[in-house]
């Protein structure tokens, strides 16, 4: 197929060459953001008066044929054509003749291929917002089911001290309500339109770029044509976003496939979430949870890329930049179905509270709690602690917890513990000991989950 760029060249490109560099077959997910700003640049070229209204009239209608066409699968975007920005005004033209040559007047596909990529993406970080936020809602739904569950908070992996189930889900709902935050900000600097840059120095033509960014809904227009055009910041931060999301499930739903074994037996996920071995029939395993974790390697796998494609270009438009988008587009598709597997997941699994207070009471939790008690009865906390730690080595060595010893038997350790010990290191007591903002105390969860209803309710 003849290039529209053939002018200067004196054969045709050869055949390898031009298919391997060919960008249609994953930029044709670009064909809608694509049509729209062309049809804006036709309406305001006409505006202008740079091309007739006449012409305006033939581009929008054949345009808006095209979009109805591709839509309906009655055009292929195939590998005949270099990318999708050419295709749709190599159709175009066929269609309408003279008036589709005339599109392209006063634009570049540095400039255009820009500002499809920040159109899409605008829309994909909406998307990605919403997810976060039904992700969020279930977090505080399930947190307000669990505000009297106990379990074992961790450090290490090793039991560490108490905490609801609640607390320990509104630690996740923070993160995701960062995440939020962060692509929102991302948003802010996406939504600027770098169309009417031209290839990299401006145009010749009396455009009106303010008028386009109405049109396509820009908060602003790039101020810089060659910055415009070069750099591809806006995809590396959101890239940067998506991974920090990944991250945070991939934390999430590792502990998820501990609470699902056996050894822990905190939860138990749902058939519809789970799946079975084809030699082991006793087994159902945690895959959505372990396929979410292994997807994160696939994000950050994205991040390294576009980081290397743009590293060390220099200005202003390369082709190297071609490569900015199956990163792009590979890690929104993975982070958008990663959020609503896992929340789907999250919303059906089963928690055994019986098994995590069980757990709670194991592994010495409330020996923090009784170093405290101690420093209320006036030992300065260095000794408080070395006293408790040397209850805890007897107590391991006789198989026994802090509070099966006697008063007397504690009383060798401290003579100032009295009776009102056993109240103080209570596990559920231990919970609501806590005084600090933030705490895991039934008050404070209280406090957390208000908090959180709030901040998504400002948030939509
Ligand atoms: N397919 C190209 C890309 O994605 C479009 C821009 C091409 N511009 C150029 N000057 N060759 O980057």
């Amino acid at each position: 197929m003849s290039k529209l760029w053939h002018g200067r060249f004196e054969k045709e490109t050869d055949g390898f060459a031009d298919e391997w560099a060919a960008s249609i077959s994953f930029d044709k997910a670009l064909y809608k953001e694509d049509i729209r700003g062309s049809i804006a640049h036709a309406r305001m070229l006409a505006k202008q008066d740079i091309i007739s209204g006449e012409d305006e009239r033939l581009i929008v209608s054949g345009l808006e044929e095209i979009l109805d066409d591709i839509d309906a699968g009655r055009i292929e975007l195939t590998g005949d054509y270099e990318d999708v920005h050419m295709a749709v005004e190599s159709i175009l033209t066929e269609r309408i003749g003279e008036a589709g040559k005339r599109l392209h007047t006063a634009r570049s596909r540095n400039d255009q291929v820009a500002t499809d990529a920040r159109l899409w993406l605008k829309e994909e970080i909406l998307r990605d917002i919403e997810l976060l936020k039904d992700l969020r809602k279930a977090l505080i739904k399930t947190a307000k089911e669990h505000t009297d569950t106990v379990m074992p908070g961790f450090t290490h992996l090793q039991h560490a001290q108490p905490v609801s189930l609640a607390f320990h889900l509104l630690a996740y709902q923070q993160m995701f309500a960062r995440d939020a935050d962060r692509l929102w900000d991302c948003y802010r600097r996406t939504d600027a339109m770098p169309l009417g840059s031209g290839a990299l120095a401006g145009v010749t033509y009396a455009t009106d770029r303010e008028y386009l960014a109405g049109e396509l809904q820009f908060a602003a227009v790039c101020p810089n044509a060659m910055d415009a055009v070069s750099d591809r910041d806006f995809a590396v931060e959101y890239i940067a976003a998506c991974s920090i999301i990944m991250m945070h499930l991939s934390r999430f739903c590792e502990e998820i496939i501990l609470w699902c074994s056996g050894e822990f037996g905190f939860a138990v996920a749902d058939d519809a979430y789970s799946t079975g071995s084809s030699i082991m029939p006793q087994k159902k395993n945690p895959d959505m949870a372990e396929l979410v974790r292994g997807k994160t390697g696939r994000v950050y796998g994205s991040l390294v890329s576009i980081l290397t494609v743009m590293k060390g270009l220099p200005l202003a438009y390369n082709k190297d930049m071609q490569e900015d988008k199956v990163p792009l587009f590979d890690a929104a598709g993975t982070v958008r179905g990663s959020l609503v597997v896992f929340t789907a997941m999250f919303e059906t699994l089963r928690f055994d509270a019986d098994a995590m207070e069980a757990a709670a009471k194991k592994g010495y939790m409330n020996a923090t709690d009784a170093a405290d008690y101690l420093v209320c009865k006036g030992v300065p906390f260095r000794e408080a602690h070395e006293i408790i730690g040397a209850l805890v080595l007897s107590a391991t060595k006789e198989g026994k917890a802090i509070e099966e010893f006697s008063l007397d038997e504690l009383r060798e350790h401290s003579d100032k513990f009295g009776e009102d010990i056993y109240d103080a290191i209570d596990i559920r007591a231990c919970l609501d000991a806590k005084l600090s903002d933030g705490s895991t105390s039934g008050a404070s969860v209280a406090a957390q989950i208000e908090a959180a209803e709030k901040s998504l309710k400002a948030f939509s």
